[in-house]
């Protein structure tokens, strides 16, 4: 797959999406540790998820390459709670049959620009296993820095797995106030 060829379009998620999104993610469910999930959630519950970010305003999008699906981002409430509202917890997964193709790249990229338009401040990312060295890789990349380590906070596959925080401010960051 190359991207020049095969050129990669990052656009809105919309309803018809949710069957890809749910075949995408419930193989990183099912074979990873990025998700502390351990069982794939059902093509329904993905769409209220997906609805109640659309609800806060948040971005959902999809990367398309030929015409088909091949991952997504949102960016969530990082923790519910009110003084928390000028951060995002950012959320992207790729079908594993196109890791390696820059669509990771492009989705986290656009996240960043459209949450920095909404006025969001800092971005956070929550890796599931610090072995899992695409998604630093891919945060690295964008401007993140670890913020945080917290060990054997889960338990999957048999096995403990870290959480790596890390985190980008976006636009003005605690440059200035908030609107
Ligand atoms: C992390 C993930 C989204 C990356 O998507 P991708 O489309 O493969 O990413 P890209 O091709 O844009 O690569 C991004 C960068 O990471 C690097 N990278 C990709 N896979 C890598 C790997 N396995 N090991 C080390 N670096 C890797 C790329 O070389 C690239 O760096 P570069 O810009 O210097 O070339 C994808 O691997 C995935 O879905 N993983 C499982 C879910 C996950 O971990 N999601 C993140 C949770 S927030």
């Amino acid at each position: 797959m190359n991207e020049q060829a095969n050129p990669i379009v990052i656009r809105d998620s919309s309803p018809s999406d949710v069957a890809a999104i749910q075949r995408i993610y419930a193989h990183h469910v099912q074979n990873g540790t990025a998700s502390f999930e351990e069982v794939a959630p059902s093509a329904d519950t993905i769409s209220t998820r997906r609805q109640s970010i659309l609800d806060a305003g948040a971005p959902y999008i999809v990367a398309e390459l030929n015409g088909e699906v091949h991952g997504f981002a949102y960016a969530g409430s990082f923790r519910p709670r009110s003084a928390y509202r000028h951060t995002v917890e950012d959320s992207i997964y790729v079908d594993p049959q196109a890791t390696g193709n820059g669509i990771g790249s492009k989705l986290l990229s656009t996240l960043i620009e459209r949450c920095t338009e909404l006025g969001y401040r800092q971005m956070v990312a929550v890796i599931g296993g610090a072995q899992n060295a695409a998604s630093i890789t891919l945060h690295q990349r964008q401007g993140f820095v670890q913020a945080g380590y917290l060990k054997s906070t889960g338990f999957k596959f048999g096995a403990w797995v870290d959480t790596v925080f890390m985190q980008r401010a976006l636009g003005a960051g605690d440059d200035s106030l908030p609107d």
